[in-house]
């Protein structure tokens, strides 16, 4: 599967090793045309990989911060009246290691209002750190990649991306439940201070 990945900084990386991993095709949309090519030059003895000035294919990953991926949304609204958007993001000032308050509940509702009708926001990503995605294990385990959505063959799709780059997709529900997903991503950072650790770890759902 062909998916556009807009933004090229560290979950853009983490998620294209995934996706890439699982022999899907990756496309780079950026702020500037250096980035994705710098980007994609970086990653291309790992697959089938190219920078583009234009969002194509059938699932669009949103790599950037919160407060740009309305935006995002809006600039290439054209490609994405069909598509599957999955939304990383977590709506935090980083700066403070605070939440943003958001409008409609969760990031991922703003993402979706801003959505052109026919396009299908699913959660997912958010939380898991970029430096353990990007290597696609913690202590020696694949990561559990929580989802949500209103669109079960959406999720489906998505699910697929996720075991097929050799994590563990978990289906939490519908897209309401992108709040307490935002809500989970924040206090995963959140423990990383009492932790003493760097970024380096992984929610997981231990089954018997
Ligand atoms: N890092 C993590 O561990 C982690 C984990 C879970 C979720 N997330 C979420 O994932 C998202 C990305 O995080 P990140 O760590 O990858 O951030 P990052 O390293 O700062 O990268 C953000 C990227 O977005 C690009 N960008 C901003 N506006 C854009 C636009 N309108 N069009 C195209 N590209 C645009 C930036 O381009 P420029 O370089 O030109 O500014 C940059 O490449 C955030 O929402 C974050 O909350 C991050």
């Amino acid at each position: 599967m062909r998916v556009t990945i807009i933004g090229t900084g560290n979950m853009a990386r983490a998620i294209s090793a995934r996706l890439l991993a699982g022999g899907h095709q990756v496309t780079f949309v950026a702020t500037a045309w250096a980035k994705a090519e710098a980007l994609a030059d970086e990653l291309r003895g790992e697959g089938e990989i190219s920078p583009s000035e234009t969002v194509d294919g059938e699932v669009v990953v949103l790599a950037v911060p919160y407060t740009q991926a309305p935006h995002a949304v809006r600039q290439h609204a054209d490609a994405l009246s069909s598509a599957i958007i999955i939304d990383p993001t977590n709506p935090v000032d980083f700066a403070a290691l605070e939440p943003i308050r958001v409008e409609l509940g969760s990031a991922a509702a703003v993402i979706e209002a801003a959505a052109p009708d026919g396009a299908r926001v699913v959660k997912a990503f958010n939380t898991t750190l970029a430096g353990p995605l990007l290597a696609g294990h913690v202590a020696g385990q694949p990561l559990d990649v929580l989802l949500a959505g209103d669109d079960a063959a959406a999720k489906a799709t998505v699910s697929q991306l996720v075991s097929d780059g050799g994590q563990r997709p978990i289906d939490v529900g519908e897209l309401a439940r992108a709040r307490e997903l935002e809500a989970m991503g924040y206090l995963h950072m959140r423990v990383q201070g009492p932790l003493g650790t760097f970024f380096d770890t992984s929610l997981k759902i231990l089954t018997p």
